[in-house]
């Protein structure tokens, strides 16, 4: 028996993440790309110092009990924390470390891209080609709202927003509009040119909706048939944050009766979204299957960083992204 410290992976992971931990502490990891299953979850924290999680894996009591009084430091390969008890891990002085900031560019870069596949309705386009449906061309045909001259407003506006908004000053929008829990200050507001909006007001003058917020209660089902029956009825809404946030029998609803144009999901509720769902059979809906963070770099980059906040807590050394309970 090894006198190493105890930690548990719950997905296969670069080596170069798994062997920073490898080298300090007794590993064992779900060595598989595909979900780990609860029971499985539940026995492999056994007895370990320290998990190394994904954000599919809900770390609940029950996962924290199971793993027992020893468990130090649970670390997430994911800004988002709705899969954590941050509640329990704060009662029983257990560090959270998380990975922001690295993932900010390439989320943006996926909520500009579905931005641009459904108000230019790429995927539509790209099925027509392929099925014959092309024919000649025709002057209003596949045709989408511009960016230019829009309004694009941003629910939550955090670093992803804000790198969305970045990207988005390019393509000529006319106005920036924001809704957050907390107002920024008029600095911030001038300084990136974005106004404030009632969560109202943001629903009724957006052209393009994205949806950057993390889920809470507060935020959780938020966009239900209320909020889509005040959009236009020529809007776009992108969802990049979580699915809970949006009641999504309401928006396949509103997407049916034209009550808003389109919509473009990185996210869904649940995950994986099952293939005979309802929104798989609109036109104006893109689907894709949470990859807001998936470029080689960034998956690589989180994984390094979720290894080090995992050694860093169990050495009782500063984590470099600690999330502060
Ligand atoms: C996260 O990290 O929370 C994203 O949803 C996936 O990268």
């Amino acid at each position: 028996m090894s006198g190493k410290l105890k930690v548990f992976v719950t997905a296969r992971l670069p080596a170069v993440a798994v062997n920073i931990l490898r080298e300090r502490f007794d590993v064992s990891m779900w060595d598989s790309e595909n979900d780990i299953p609860k029971d499985i979850l539940l026995e492999k924290s056994r007895g370990k110092d320290g998990l190394l999680c994904l954000l599919t894996n809900k770390i609940d009591k029950k996962v924290l009990d199971e793993a027992g009084k020893q468990l130090r430091v649970v670390s997430t390969m994911s800004v988002g924390l709705d899969h954590i008890d941050l509640n329990e891990c704060k009662a029983r002085g257990i560090k959270v470390g998380y990975t922001p900031d690295i993932l900010t560019s390439a989320t943006a870069e996926l909520g500009v891209g579905l931005l641009l596949a459904t108000s230019r309705r790429i995927v539509e386009g790209t099925n027509a080609a392929k099925n014959g449906s092309w024919g000649t061309w025709k002057p209003m045909w596949l045709c989408g709202p511009s960016l230019e001259g829009s309004t694009v407003g941003f629910f939550g506006l955090g670093r992803i927003g804000l790198a969305i908004l970045q990207r988005l000053k390019p393509f000529g929008v006319k106005c920036f509009k924001y809704n957050t829990l907390n107002e920024k200050t008029k600095e911030f507001e001038t300084e990136h040119g974005v106004t404030y909006a009632t969560f109202n007001d943001l629903l009724a003058t957006s052209d393009f909706l994205i949806s950057c917020s993390s889920l809470t209660s507060a935020t959780k089902n938020i966009f239900n048939k209320e909020a889509f029956d005040m959009m236009k009825s020529t809007s776009i809404f992108i969802n990049i944050a979580r699915g809970g946030v949006v009641m999504q029998d309401d928006l396949c609803q509103a997407l049916i009766d034209g009550k808003i144009r389109a919509a473009g999901l990185d996210v869904t509720t649940p995950e994986p979204l099952p293939t005979d769902h309802p929104l798989f059979q609109l036109p104006n809906c893109v689907i894709t299957p949470h990859i807001g963070s998936a470029t080689d770099e960034t998956r690589t980059a989180m994984a390094v960083l979720a290894a080090r906040n995992l050694l860093a807590g169990l050495e009782n050394a500063p984590m470099p992204s600690p999330y502060e309970l």
